[in-house]
This record gives C-alpha cells, structure tokens and sequence, in this order.
C-alpha cells in the first residue's frame, strides 16, 4: 500500500524534499522569497527573511529597482544561514485569471535559473503566493512541483530542492501533491 503522502524523491541526479519549519533557518546555498515587486520587505515570509537577514538585505534590495511578477532577483544572505537569497514575486491569487498560474510557474522557474546561473547546488522554497496572496495550497502546490520536475530533467549545478512548509496543513498538501507527480513519472524515485 503506497502512501498518499511522500516527502522525497530523486529526480534525474538531484533530491526534492518536503519538510515542515522557517525557512530562515535553512542552511542552504539559497532561500527563496515570497516577496513583492517593490522588492522593500513586507510581511509573511518576506518580513521573517528581512528580519533573520538583517538591515543590509534592504540596502541590497533597494538598489535592484524592483522585480516583474513571475521574475526572481538575487542578493546575499547576509546574517541568514543560506548564502543567498532569491527575490521572486509570485501572482495575486485570481480565480478566473489564466495567466495566474503560469505567473506562478514562472516565478518559481525563474529562481531556479537564477540559482541555476550561480551554479548553486542547493535551493529552498516557501509556498510562494499561498498567504497573503491569497492561492489555495491545493491549486499552488502541483504546479510549483511540476515546475521543479522539469527543471530537474535538465543537466544542471541544481542537486537539492526543498520545500519548506509552514503549518501542518500545507505540508499535507504538498506531500499529496508529490504523490500525485510520483504517479504520473515513473523516472521520479521514492527515498
Ligand atoms: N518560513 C516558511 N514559510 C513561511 C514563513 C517562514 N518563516 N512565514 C510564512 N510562511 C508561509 C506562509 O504560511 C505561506 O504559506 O509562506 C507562504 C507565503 O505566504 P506570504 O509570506 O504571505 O507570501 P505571499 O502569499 O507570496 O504574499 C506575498 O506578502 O509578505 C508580503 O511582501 C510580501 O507583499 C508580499 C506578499
């Protein structure tokens, strides 16, 4: 009897894991953040990663001029444990808006090129736009998954993807999301 739920894979030559915590905490090449596009700090996620990282990372993004919904800009990590943080803003949660989720692909493609770029090996995610920006975990979870799946396919410096999840409720989800995914590819390996 398979599980429903699964925490992690191997695809092609790297790992993607579900783990439930802060992801200020997570000793990382780089952490994603759910930012905004004015890239100033805010709340949620982002107010928790300004603060762990201290006064320098608004000084550094401040000079970037901001970031595009579904683009990624990086900067150091200053006081946080991960060297790097990757600013991503993720989509304002729109029911009957087609362009939403391919802007949350996006945003979750595009930092995976960027830590790509800089030949980071290892990267972790929030549950981009699923709190203040209002997407159900339930919708967000299989397209961000499905996102990594394929950049995974690709030969890269990428060997660890991680989804760090806030509450119990949304490392459900995310685990019966994996699921799903090691259902539809039998090159994703159970570990
Ligand atoms: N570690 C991991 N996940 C966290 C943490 C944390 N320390 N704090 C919050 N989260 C989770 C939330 O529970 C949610 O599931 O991150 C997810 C994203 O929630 P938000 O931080 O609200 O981000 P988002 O929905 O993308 O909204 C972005 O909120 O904080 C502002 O400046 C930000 O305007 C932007 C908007």
């Amino acid at each position: 009897m398979t599980s429903e739920f699964v925490t992690r894979v191997s695809i092609q030559q790297a790992v993607l894991e579900l783990t439930e915590g802060d992801i200020t905490r997570q000793t990382v090449d780089a952490i994603v953040n759910a930012a905004n596009s004015s890239l100033l700090g805010g709340g949620g996620v982002d107010g928790a990663i300004h603060r762990a990282a201290g006064p320098q990372l608004l000084a550094a993004t401040r000079v970037l001029g901001g970031c595009q919904t579904g683009d990624a800009k990086l900067t150091p990590g200053f006081n946080l444990p991960a060297r790097y943080v990757i600013h991503t803003v993720g989509p304002v949660y729109h029911p009957d808006d087609e362009t939403i989720p391919q802007l949350l692909a996006s945003a979750h493609r595009r930092s995976l090129e960027l830590a790509a770029e800089h030949q980071l090996e290892s990267v972790a995610f929030p549950a981009i736009s699923t709190g203040a920006y209002g997407y159900p975990v339930e919708a967000a979870a299989p397209i961000a998954l499905k996102v990594v799946y394929s950049f995974l396919q690709r030969e890269s410096s990428l060997k660890l993807v991680r989804f760090v999840l806030f509450g119990g409720p949304a490392l459900a989800v995310f685990q019966r999301a994996l699921h799903d995914l090691t259902q539809q590819h039998t090159d994703i390996r159970r570990l």
